[in-house]
């Protein structure tokens, strides 16, 4: 059977460019049709300045979001990544296997350590290894694929290249595993700023939208969305980066095509009407489950042992396999 794995970081509030670009299939097609496993990574989150009593509530929040979104419990595997200790232990061995310079390359640590420097922070060393344990979490599990948006494309394209080398040196150990990309919206962007990605842990809010943002909310965020020149509504990410940007969110809400949609509209009023009410369906159930799986922590609770658990007995073989490839009395 196919072996799915995908996961979410907890250092911020899940937007609908998390749901859109990845957690919706999770949902509705990789839970029914594979063996998959859902993390929320933890231990990712540590790679930049964080708040110990933020993270922790933030990890709570995205394992309860997973399950409201539709995550079954009975069909997938839904855990926390800190709570498998194969995670931390794969990962020095992938460190051993990548290089400094693969590292350096990855689009993701330039960006967030150039955010950090204007910050006047510093950056931590794990932000530079991430993708090590990224690889880590993957192979763990003899993955096959790898559901994720655009922007994790390149870390599992280096996770691809170390499972090939390790494989080459050490003998067969690992599954080689590929990205799997939505065919819309695998690039949701930021309302306010249609050039860059719609992410959690943007520093201005206005452009984002929350999983858990109510109604109001959300029509305010659409409505305000900044447009391009021009008036007609044509799809072309490229020149209209603004109205392709919420054109592929109403065809990924509705389940149409964002080309077959623009021909159908003839102002960008009509299109943010129609995008705002079509994300406030998608988000309302998900808001709604949310709210009663929160009154009952201790049952968000169980699952996540119970997937750890389950997450644990699936990775130790694998991982020990790899131990004693490498040469370590394990
Ligand atoms: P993270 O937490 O940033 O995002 C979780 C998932 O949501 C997707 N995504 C988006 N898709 C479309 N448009 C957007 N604006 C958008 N923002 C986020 C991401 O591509 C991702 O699929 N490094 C990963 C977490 C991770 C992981 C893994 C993923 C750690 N280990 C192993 C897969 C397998 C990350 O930061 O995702």
């Amino acid at each position: 059977m196919t072996r799915i794995f995908s996961g979410v970081q907890p250092t911020g509030h899940l937007t609908l460019g998390n749901y859109l670009g990845a957690m919706r299939r999770w949902v509705a097609e990789d839970q029914y049709r594979a063996d998959a496993l859902f993390c929320v990574v933890d231990l990712h989150a540590l790679t930049v300045d964080h708040d110990p009593a933020r993270v922790r509530r933030l990890t709570r929040q995205a394992a309860t979001l997973l399950l409201a979104a539709g995550l079954d419990p009975e069909r997938c595997t839904v855990f926390v990544q800190s709570q498998v200790d194969e995670h931390a232990r794969l990962s020095y061995l992938m460190e051993c296997t990548a290089t400094d310079g693969e590292m350096r390359r990855m689009i993701q640590y330039k960006e967030k350590a150039a955010r950090e420097r204007e910050r006047g922070g510093s950056v931590r060393l794990s932000l530079l290894t991430y993708p090590a344990l990224m690889a880590a979490d993957i192979l763990a599990y003899g993955t096959d694929e790898v559901p994720v948006g655009e922007d994790q494309a390149q870390h599992v394209e280096l996770t691809r290249a170390l499972a090939v080398r390790f494989n080459q040196r050490y003998g067969q150990t690992f599954v080689v595993p590929r990205a799997t990309l939505p065919a819309v919206a695998a690039r949701v962007m930021d309302l306010q700023e249609p050039t860059v990605k719609m992410g959690k842990s943007r520093a201005r809010t206005a452009g984002i939208i929350y999983l858990l943002d109510e109604p109001e909310a959300v029509r305010k965020k659409v409505m305000r969305a900044v447009t391009d020149a021009g008036s007609d509504v044509v799809y072309d990410r490229e020149e209209r980066p603004g109205i392709a940007n919420l054109l592929d969110v109403l065809a990924a809400c509705t389940g149409r095509d964002p080309r077959g949609l623009a021909e159908e509209y003839d102002s960008y009023g009509a299109l943010k009407k129609d995008t705002a009410e079509a994300v406030v369906e998608v988000l309302r159930p998900v808001r709604e489950r949310h709210a009663g799986l929160a009154a009952d922590p201790s049952y968000v609770d169980g699952v996540l042992r119970a997937g750890a658990e389950r997450a644990r007995g699936m990775a130790r073989p694998r991982v020990d396999a790899a131990y004693r490839a490498v040469g370590l009395l394990a």
